[in-house]
């Protein structure tokens, strides 16, 4: 995808969005150069406990995902999606490389920002490690790969939250297809909790979250030319235990309009009217059954960290 066609459909989305009643954004877009910095403030911060509890799982089990994943000792390739800076899985790439396991690791991000910092880290931490970059679009580039090694695939940090349950099944199932029979899935699922610990992960006292979220109105304003001005909006997080969405609001302050020039179209603003920005799902168990044996997976096994607060299940193709 080149340039303009990214431009043309961040625009169009912006525009659908923000026609919409209620108003919506997507997260999808947060992760421009800055946004994805903040993003890394977000995952150091102790309040966003998801980063510790992954981290906890891949110290605690590794020589279990380990026995896992490679049985037979064979050679296959870690594909992981969504890749980032790689700071949990160098935690599972270092014990493998230490166990002498035969295998090639494939990150692939959007961001080719991302596939650079940890080109940087890895070349530094895993100097022989045999790495293949890649960015772009993850079920191309999977289905590019060429040859029949078998496949592990990591989609880790719960990134699956931020898509609803018919999104989700529609991106398992396309993952699916680009896999054979036999191959893994790792995926990371934040669960069900006091909604406190949720709220507070969101709505942390940094500010990082309301940075992250105001930084999409920043963008719109950066590359389609608008005049969004972010102190007249504020962030707002919600949690229903019931269906375990938690939500991601901007909210207006105040009766406004937004000029965004590039796409020639006004947007008007009531006073406290909401912009859904984001949702992030948390599970249960029964759900993670549920989309893997509705996506042609097998629940192999479910790694936890000591609170219970996260798991990464081990699925199969079937
Ligand atoms: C990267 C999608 C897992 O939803 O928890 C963090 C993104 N948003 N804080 C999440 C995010 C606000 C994060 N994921």
């Amino acid at each position: 995808m080149n340039l303009t066609e990214t431009l043309t459909e961040f625009a169009s989305d912006v525009i659908e969005g923000l026609s919409s009643h209620p108003k919506h954004l997507s997260s999808k877009y947060f992760y421009d150069h800055r946004g994805s910095m903040i993003f890394k403030d977000i995952m150091q911060m102790p309040e966003y406990y998801l980063t510790d509890c992954e981290f906890e799982i891949f110290n605690n089990h590794k020589a279990e995902i380990a026995s896992k994943i490679y049985p037979d000792k064979s050679y296959f390739e870690l594909i992981e999606l969504g890749a980032g800076d790689g700071f949990k899985t160098i935690v599972l790439l270092n014990f493998l490389v230490q166990q002498n396991v035969k295998f090639q690791y494939i990150p692939i991000d959007i961001s080719a920002k991302a596939i650079e910092n940890l080109q940087l880290n890895l070349t530094k931490s895993l100097p022989n490690l045999f790495v293949k970059y890649k960015t772009g679009d993850y079920f191309k580039l999977i289905a590019g790969l060429n040859g029949t090694a078998p496949k592990l695939v990591l989609f880790l940090g719960s990134n699956i939250g931020n898509l609803t349950e018919n999104e989700s099944l529609s991106f398992l199932r396309q993952l699916r297809n680009v896999l054979n029979r036999g191959d893994k899935l790792l995926i990371g699922f934040d669960l069900k909790k006091d909604p406190e610990i949720i709220l507070k992960a969101y709505n942390d006292p940094h500010g990082h979250t309301a940075a992250f979220n105001l930084n999409l109105l920043h963008r719109i304003n950066t590359e389609l030319d608008a005049n969004f001005n972010t102190d007249n909006f504020y962030h707002e997080e919600t949690y229903d235990p019931q269906t375990g969405t938690a939500t991601s609001f901007l909210i207006s302050k105040k009766e406004q309009t937004v000029r965004i020039n590039r796409t020639n179209s006004i947007f008007h603003f009531t006073a406290n009217e909401k912009i859904s920005m984001e949702i992030s799902q948390k599970y249960d168990e029964a759900m993670i059954n549920y989309f893997a044996e509705n996506s042609g997976f097998a629940v192999e096994r479910n790694f936890s960290d000591s609170r219970s607060w996260f798991i990464d299940s081990l699925w199969k193709v079937v």
